[in-house]
């Protein structure tokens, strides 16, 4: 504290100009809410890694490591497929800048609260919007989405695979050929389900993707893989400005309108990426060892074996919830393998479930947003923690913290009932992998 200065002569202080500040030295929690999700303790080995100079061979050795791990996990040959520094809205808002030319028409077909991101992000990117929505736990048929098209005919549709507010998963195998039918380009939001669901971007004919790592890969938010195709680069090209002071010689500037940020300049990203390593921001290297790691165990692990666990972990968690008496919340054909919704009972205070739960048992689970707001809580089973031991103990915990607030659910009724579900998959699969924990890390050194 400086001289005479007081805690009253700073009120907003915590303390942190006024007092000692300790160790960080977090209490131990099981992060079962939409994401962050407790993160792999390899992934954070892989945090504190030293730090390379972003043009030391060694590192872009890394970064080329990088881009061919996201694109077996997108399931796609695009060479571009590399990692946008920050949340995973980063990601989004550096497909959309660079996408969307002021007035471009924009089709979003809305079921939850990040269709609602999507259409913000994308308005804000100058982007002439049309939406379409689902009531929340509902998705769009195919042919929805077709009749919006030719009624709207945007130049790019964007739409969210899995809708971590609402919890449902939109079905996606149609949607790229009818946008190529109509010569649309397609953009996906991946956040809530790269990893977790099956999402065949070269075989499901998507243009642009964009994921994070707080979800189904096990990692801290702070990076966001992205992958685009050739109708992709088209685009952006067109409207490539490189920075003055870096240009190289010869530098021709794209007709286009330039892209509006500098940051998200998907243009310039690819020059940084690409051979020519032209300097651009300076990459966050502790998350790039980060998400390396985190495509290194899905990949180690299998992508279809690791879509397994997450759907097995959903059976569980249902056929508990349903056991206890709980209503699980929206169209069930279309949930989310990796979040489920359940309605707060009547009479029961979803807040004051969601302090006990944490306080008494260090579980973390979330609520949701705007017409959900207090009516359902979401339960993540993601990546590391999409395990056999923490459904049963979440189960268990739920149970007695509901008990705490004046609702008796069968004794035991949920717990018993997802084991049940795990030793029935473990009977009907022997000899595979363990269905309760991700796989011990199979790759070669
Ligand atoms: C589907 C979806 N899109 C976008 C986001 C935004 O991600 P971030 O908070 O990492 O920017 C989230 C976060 O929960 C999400 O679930």
């Amino acid at each position: 504290m400086g001289p005479g200065l007081r805690q009253a002569d700073l009120p907003w202080d915590d303390g942190a100009m006024t007092g000692e500040i300790g160790e960080l030295n977090p209490p131990p929690r099981l992060l079962m809410g939409p994401g962050p999700i407790t993160c792999d303790p390899r992934v954070l080995r892989a945090l504190s890694t030293q730090l390379l100079g972003q043009f030391d061979p060694a590192f872009t050795a890394y970064m080329n490591e990088v881009m061919g791990l996201y694109r077996r996990l997108y399931q796609t040959e695009n060479r571009w497929t590399f990692l946008v520094d920050g949340t995973a809205r980063a990601g989004i808002e550096a497909i959309l800048v660079s996408l969307i030319s002021p007035g471009d028409r924009v089709l979003v077909p809305i079921f939850g609260r990040f269709g609602h991101l999507l259409c913000e992000i994308a308005q804000r990117c100058g982007g002439a919007i049309s939406s379409i929505e689902a009531e929340w736990g509902t998705v769009f048929a195919p042919d929805q989405i077709e009749a919006a098209i030719r009624q709207h005919r945007p130049r790019a549709l964007a739409i969210c695979q899995g809708d971590t507010s609402t919890t449902m998963a939109q079905p996606l195998d149609e949607i790229g050929a009818i946008c190529r039918r109509h010569d649309v380009i397609l953009y996906v939001d991946a956040t809530a389900t790269l990893g977790g669901m099956d999402l065949p971007v070269d075989r499901w004919q998507i243009d642009a993707v964009s994921a994070g790592l707080q979800k189904c890969l096990s990692g801290p938010p702070g990076s966001s893989p992205i992958t685009f195709n050739q109708r992709v680069i088209d685009i952006v090209n067109a409207r490539k400005h490189v920075e003055a002071g870096i240009r190289p010689a010869g530098y021709v500037a794209g007709n286009g309108v330039p892209i509006q940020s500098n940051y998200f300049d998907l243009a310039m990203l690819m020059d940084y990426w690409g051979e020519s390593r032209l300097n651009h921001h300076t990459e966050a290297a502790s998350m790039l060892y980060a998400a390396r790691e985190c495509a290194r165990i899905v990949l180690a692990e299998g992508l279809d074996a690791c879509f397994a666990r997450h759907r097995l972990a959903s059976q569980a968690l249902t056929g508990g919830l349903t056991a206890m008496g709980l209503t699980l919340f929206g169209d069930q054909a279309h949930k989310m393998p990796n979040v489920t919704g359940v309605l707060i009972p009547g009479g029961v205070d979803g807040e004051t479930v969601r302090r006990l739960m944490l306080e008494d048992f260090g579980i973390e689970i979330g609520s949701s947003f705007g017409p959900l707001k207090g009516r359902i809580w979401r339960i993540g089973t993601m990546g590391y923690v999409c395990r056999k031991e923490n459904v049963l103990h979440c189960l268990g915990a739920l149970e007695a913290t509901l008990r705490q607030c004046g609702l008796r659910a069968p004794p035991g009724a949920g717990v018993d009932a997802a084991l049940a579900v795990y030793r029935t998959a473990a009977v009907s699969a022997p000899g595979s992998p363990p269905a309760n924990a991700p796989a011990t890390d199979r790759t070669p050194a």
